[in-house]
């Protein structure tokens, strides 16, 4: 059977324009098509070898402006595309600003058996109009791990280099290489076209990914706010969060906090969290440090903490572990 790979855009720097070849900066994000860009770099045809490329825009969007909407079209349109059986692999086009997240979202939502085929996400620091773009490399780098044997799962590669969808954070504003997957270290690399795998990819089971996404999208999306500690942090953000909200907006059901070092977090904060917990709010304690994890202990004790996602990454967590029990109360 004739392998398809599809190529899913959703926007980002990778499809932006600038006015001159030389503004690396002062762009706009998605403007080209994934069609338009993808046919733009010319040896992706041999690249794919005998591979079909099918291409499909999901979305266009700057992602910082990635929201519900898009992520529900997307993990509904990965998921339809894993389920043909002729299509080996997805490759998405993203924007490098939230694509930890939408990777992380991804490898939670995805049915684990179809997380045997690999999902791969790309990006580019540099627009498509640059003088030396870097999304050509990466979409390449891409292809290449679609392609590898080894690959399954929710995946990212940038600058050479593959991250699981677990770890992977961005970590520089301009570098091209501006990803890191902290303790972790990356999966592997990608040298002139072959990968050279570092560790295995993870599979479904041990992603955590779990459900249906066809009974979820019926779910609402639940409010989980993020705060930070910081010197002079107090209890006055949460408490006003957590205040009765106004007719038709939405409660605050989760917060995580951001602590300092080793998921530390000021006394007053801490007050107002636990606060907050009491009148049942979920708080769950992440550490704003780029590595490491909250290392239990008693200075850490009192709110559940966030098994070593980022912040950002418990927060889509815990949305779940939300939708997951509003499911279960609806009797789904
Ligand atoms: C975005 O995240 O969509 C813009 C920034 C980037 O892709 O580097």
């Amino acid at each position: 059977m004739l392998k398809k790979v599809a190529f899913l855009g959703t926007g980002g720097t990778i499809a932006g324009t600038a006015s001159s070849a030389s503004d690396n900066v002062g762009y706009r994000a998605a403007q080209v098509g994934v069609a338009q860009l993808l046919d733009a770099i010319a040896p992706l045809r041999s690249a794919l070898g005998g591979w079909e490329p099918v291409f499909e825009q999901v979305a266009q969007v700057d992602s910082k402006d990635m929201g519900w909407a898009q992520w529900s079209a997307l993990a509904q349109r990965v998921q339809h595309q894993l389920s043909q059986p002729d299509v080996a692999a997805v490759v998405i086009t993203h924007g490098t600003d939230t694509l930890e997240e939408t990777a992380y979202f991804l490898s939670r939502v995805l049915p684990v058996d179809l997380q045997a085929k690999p999902v791969v996400l790309t990006c580019a620091m540099r627009p498509a109009s640059s003088l030396v773009p870097d999304g050509p490399q990466n979409v390449l780098d891409a292809v290449a791990v679609a392609q590898s044997a080894q690959a399954r799962g929710v995946l990212a590669v940038c600058a050479g280099t593959v991250h699981c969808a677990r770890d992977v954070q961005k970590v520089h504003t301009y570098r091209l290489n501006a990803f890191d997957s902290g303790d972790a270290g990356p999966l592997g690399y990608v040298e002139e076209g072959v990968v050279r795998w570092l560790h295995a990819c993870p599979t479904g089971a041990n992603t955590g990914a779990r459900m249906d996404w066809q009974r979820w999208a019926a779910v609402d999306w639940p409010r989980v706010e993020i705060v930070m500690n910081y010197v002079g942090a107090s209890g006055a953000s949460v408490r006003a969060m957590c205040a009765a909200p106004a007719i038709g907006a939405q409660p605050v059901q989760g917060i995580v906090v951001a602590g300092t070092g080793n998921g530390t977090i000021h006394q007053d904060l801490e007050r107002g969290l636990l606060e907050a917990q009491a009148q049942g709010v979920r708080i769950v304690r992440a550490t704003r440090c780029a590595q490491g994890v909250v290392v239990a202990g008693p200075a850490t004790g009192g709110l559940a903490h966030s098994e070593g996602l980022s912040p950002v990454k418990a927060r889509i967590a815990l949305m779940l572990e939300l939708m997951a029990e509003q499911q279960c109360a609806n009797g789904q």
